[in-house]
């Protein structure tokens, strides 16, 4: 078989590469009038616009063909299935199958069914005062405290689903393993009032268990109760006995599966704090948005097929126009974690250099994904969106409508995204550039001295992802869609995306450089470690 990059279709995407790269965004707008309408799909509530990408009938055709010759179709049969498509840990991949149908896969559906029975008469409980604090208080706080997939998500949904909360209950997020993290945290919360949500599929990791223990030492210590564990402590995760060795009793502890990983995980209990800000049903409503992304991306063909377009469009700069980041600005002020949310979901997926039998890929892989909500952005990094010398594809996301009554803001919102992808793609021409200077009072020399500087090039390609309000079902979809993508790319790539060896190292060296820090062991390590190390102990221990 050829690779990958000696494909003839790949080799055709070369020439067509070469082909497009004289023709501007704006001129293919000019040659087809229909552009607008035919780059666009909608599934699951949401509408992407990609007609404003270096891409025209020809080329579309060939990614699709490249979609087929990698056989897109059939893994993503192969992960509906249930086949054990993360190969190096020997494991299936079945996120889809906690949102979902999934009828061939009833081993899962039961556990997961009774898993969400347990959250749903959970929140129950803590909606109802029924559940109490070691004092007999009610619950008002729900502090998460987990890393990575046992963080991201669940914040970034529960952000992103301010309008839906209960006012009654505030949820918190503890990652970090830098003590400011938690004791900023505690600082404002009654102790007697406040439930803790150890989530970690592991339970052995490190930040997460420190951020425990002290957790766990600032309520008893507070309550003066060493058993007030019991009532303000649940965990979520896969080692059930090691949760229980922590102190949690075994009916507050809340199931997760190795088919499930870290990063794809917000589906399951993981997304606890979700449900108890929001509410069971909303919960349900973000599965059920999910599901539907899945049914569109496991039923429709390639060229219909917005998870299978929006992995294409990546694949064809990433490896075709050498763009090595890929910026994710949404316009709406509640997805303000969602960028950092696809930066795990991405590169930890996709952030891998050898192909799934171990072989260095010769193409590149996933990109560096970044971006701030707009408008913020537009005054910061949006600078080097425009005349910067590096090629950065963006997604913008924006939606119809506004849970707030503020509606002359969301008009200015609207108008500010649709612009910035508008100013990307038309630039700004030398002679406008050196006309706009002579209209500020410059004489012709200076105005065309000044005019490379304002000038913009333009030509630089962007998303436009729609929906009607950010709500449950929506966000759901949004989310499942970037999932998807990133298979698809992981596909194409022919690498596992679902393990992370890669940030194993970082773990162990911690391991063997804590103690040295402390005291307990020598420091045996490089020239540099060892006089940090040094400077750490002499200001600690004289
Ligand atoms: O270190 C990376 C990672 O393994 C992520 O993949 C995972 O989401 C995170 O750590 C947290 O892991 P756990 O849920 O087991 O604590």
């Amino acid at each position: 078989m050829n690779t990958l990059t000696q494909s003839p279709v790949w080799q055709a995407l070369t020439k067509q590469r070469q082909q497009l790269e004289h023709m501007s965004i704006a001129g293919l707008f000019e040659q087809d009038p229909q552009r607008a309408e035919k780059y666009t799909l909608s599934a699951a509530g949401i509408t992407l616009d990609f007609s404003k990408h270096h891409i025209n009938d020809p080329t579309v055709s060939l990614l699709t063909q490249l979609a087929q010759s990698r056989g897109v179709p059939a893994a993503i049969n192969a992960m509906f299935s249930g086949e054990k498509l993360n190969n190096t840990e020997n494991r299936q991949v079945l996120h889809v199958a906690l949102r979902g149908d999934c009828k061939h896969l009833p081993e899962q559906r039961a556990v997961v069914r009774s898993a969400l029975q347990k959250m749903a008469d959970f929140v129950n409980q803590i909606h109802s005062g029924h559940w109490r604090g070691a004092t007999g208080e009610r619950i008002t706080d729900v502090v998460n405290i987990g890393i990575g997939g046992s963080d991201l998500g669940p914040k970034m949904v529960c952000r992103a689903l301010t309008p839906y909360q209960a006012p009654t209950l505030s949820t918190h997020f503890v990652s970090n393993v830098d003590g400011a993290d938690l004791s900023e945290t505690l600082k404002h919360l009654n102790p007697a009032n406040t439930l803790f949500v150890v989530a970690s599929k592991t339970f052995t990791t490190a930040e997460t268990l420190t951020n425990a223990r002290s957790a766990q030492a600032w309520l008893n210590g507070n309550l003066n109760d060493a058993g007030a564990t019991a009532q303000h402590f649940v965990a979520v995760t896969s080692a059930i006995d090691t949760a229980c060795e922590f102190g949690i009793r075994r009916d507050n502890i809340f199931p997760m599966w190795d088919w499930v990983g870290g990063r794809y995980s917000l589906w399951s209990a993981i997304g606890l704090p979700i449900a108890l800000a929001c509410g069971m049903m909303n919960f349900e409503r973000l599965l059920a948005g999910a599901a539907r992304m899945d049914q569109h991306f496991s039923d429709t063909a390639p060229e219909r097929n917005l998870p299978v377009i929006m992995a294409l469009l990546g694949v064809w700069y990433s490896n075709f126009w050498g763009a090595q980041s890929h910026a994710i600005l949404p316009y709406d002020h509640y997805l303000g974690e969602f960028t950092k949310y696809i930066q795990q979901l991405d590169m930890e997926s996709n952030g891998k250099r050898v192909n799934r039998r171990g072989d260095v890929v010769e193409h590149s892989t996933g990109p560096v994904i970044w971006g701030e909500v707009g408008t913020n952005g537009q005054h910061s990094f949006h600078q080097l969106l425009h005349q910067g010398s590096h090629r950065v594809p963006v997604d913008f996301i924006v939606s119809l409508a506004s849970h707030h009554p503020l509606a002359d803001h969301h008009s200015q919102l609207f108008a500010n995204c649709l612009s910035q992808s508008r100013a990307l793609m038309l630039g700004k021409s030398f002679e406008q550039a050196q006309a706009e200077f002579e209209q500020m009072g410059f004489n012709a020399d200076v105005a065309r001295t000044l005019a490379p500087h304002k000038m913009m090039p333009g030509n630089r390609p962007s998303s436009t992802l729609l929906f009607e309000k950010l709500s449950p079902d929506t966000l759901g979809a949004l989310i499942a869609l970037y999932e998807h993508k990133v298979f698809v790319q992981s596909v194409i790539w022919d690498i596992n995306a679902f393990d992370q060896w890669g940030v194993e190292l970082g773990k162990q060296l911690c391991n063997e450089i804590h103690p040295a820090l402390t005291g307990a062991s020598a420091s045996p390590f490089d020239g540099s470690t060892n006089a940090l190390v040094a400077r750490y102990q002499a200001h600690h221990h004289t």
